[in-house]
C-alpha cells in the first residue's frame, strides 16, 4: 500500500510520524543503534555504565538482539513463514529474523522516513527478496489478506496506538489459524490508584506520543477480547533495571550537552521525555511487558 491510498491519519497519528521522522537520523541511529529502537535486554556489567554512550557499544548491539530473540522465540519462526513486522522501525529485527531464520518479512510503518531508511538497508543487505516493507497505519488496517501471516511481531510500537484493539483485531484476521503474535510494550502496572496514574503514567503520553497505556490485565482482556489465546505474558519488573539505567544515562548526556550549550532545540525535547520516562519507571508504576498470543485453529 502506499501513503496515498491510507485514509486520512488522525492528528495522534501524524504525531506519532512526526516523533519518528524527525528523530531517527538525528537520534536514535547516531546515539541509540543503527538498527534497533527499543530497549535490550542485558546481562550483568553489559548495560553501558553512567554516562557512557550507547551508539556503536557491542554489548548494548548484544543487549538489543538478545531481546529480539526474547519476543520472538516463543512464535517458533521457521523458514518460508510469513512474517510482519507491525512497527518495523528501520527494519533491524526484520533483517535479523531473515538473516537467523531464513522467513519472509514484511515490515508495517506509518514513518516515511524510517521507511526509505529501511528499504536501503535490506538493498544494501542483499536481503529484499526476502523482506519488503509498506507504509501502514496499524490503529487503522493491516495492508494483508485474511489467514495470510503466520506470526505478526510487534516490538514497543503498540503503545502509541490510538486503537490497538482495532489493531488487535487485525491481528487476529490476518493470521493463520494457528498463527501466533509476539511483542513487547510500555505498560503500567496493574492496581494503580487515580493519583499514582495522574502523577507518573500520564505525563509520559504527549511527550512519547502516546494516547494511554494498557497494564498487563487489560492487555489480556483485549488479546482475549480480539479472539486470541494468550499463551506467556510476563513483567519485565525486577528484571528490567538495566533498562532504566539506559534512560538514566539519556537523561544525563542530553543535560550535560544541554549544560555546556550543545544541545540542539529538537533534542532539549527529548531531553524531557527521558526525564519523565526516568520518573515513572523510578516511581515502581511503569514496566515493560512481553507476550505471545496465537489465533485458535
Ligand atoms: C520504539 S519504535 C520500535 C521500532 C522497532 N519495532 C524496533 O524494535 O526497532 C516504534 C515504531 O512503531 C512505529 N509506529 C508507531 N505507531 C504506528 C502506527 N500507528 N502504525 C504503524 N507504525 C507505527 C513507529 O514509526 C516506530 O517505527
Amino acid at each position: 500500500m502506499d501513503q496515498r491510498d491510507e485514509p486520512a491519519a488522525s492528528a495522534h497519528d501524524r504525531e506519532v510520524a512526526r516523533h519518528y521522522d524527525e528523530l531517527t537520523e538525528d537520534f536514535y541511529i547516531k546515539s541509540w543503534n543503527p538498527d534497533h529502537i527499543h530497549f535490550g535486554l542485558f546481562e550483568v556489567g553489559e548495560c553501558p555504565e553512567k554516562g557512557e554512550p550507547l551508539a556503536g557499544s557491542e554489548e548494548f548491539a548484544r543487549g538489543l538482539e538478545r531481546m529480539v530473540e526474547a519476543i520472538v522465540t516463543p512464535a517458533m519462526i521457521e523458514k518460508d513463514h510469513r512474517v510482519v513486522d507491525a512497527g518495523c522501525g528501520i527494519g533491524g529485527t526484520a533483517i535479523h529474523l531473515a538473516k537467523t531464520r531464513g522467513c519472509v518479512v514484511t515490515g508495517v510503518n506509518l514513518s516515511t522516513r524510517q521507511l526509505e531508511i529501511a528499504r536501503k538497508k535490506v538493498l544494501d543487505a542483499g536481503l529484499d527478496q526476502r523482506i519488503g516493507f509498506e507504509y501502514g497505519n496499524c490503529s487503522h488496517s493491516l495492508p494483508f489478506g485474511n489467514d495470510t501471516i503466520d506470526v505478526v511481531v510487534n516490538i514497543e510500537s503498540a503503545c502509541h496506538y490510538s486503537d490497538r484493539e482495532r489493531f488487535l483485531h487485525e491481528v487476529r484476521r490476518i493470521l493463520k489459524p494457528g498463527g501466533r503474535i509476539v511483542a513487547m510494550d510500555w505498560l503500567m502496572c496493574d492496581g494503580l490508584t487515580n493519583d499514582q496514574h495522574e502523577q507518573y503514567i500520564r505525563p509520559l503520553f504527549e511527550p512519547w506520543a502516546m494516547r494511554s497505556l494498557e497494564s498487563r490485565s487489560t492487555y489480556t482482556r483485549r488479546l482475549r477480547g480480539a479472539g486470541l489465546v494468550v499463551v506467556e505474558f510476563e513483567g519485565f519488573n525486577g528484571k528490567d533495571v538495566d533498562n532504566q539505567r539506559l534512560v538514566q544515562n539519556n537523561y544525563q548526556i542530553l543535560r550535560g550537552l544541554e549544560s555546556c550549550g550543545l544541545l540542539p532545540a529538537k533534542l532539549r525535547r527529548l531531553m524531557e521525555k527521558f526525564q519523565v520516562l526516568d520518573v515513572a519507571w523510578q516511581s515502581g508504576c511503569f514496566e515493560l511487558g512481553r507476550y505471545c498470543a496465537l489465533k485458535p485453529e
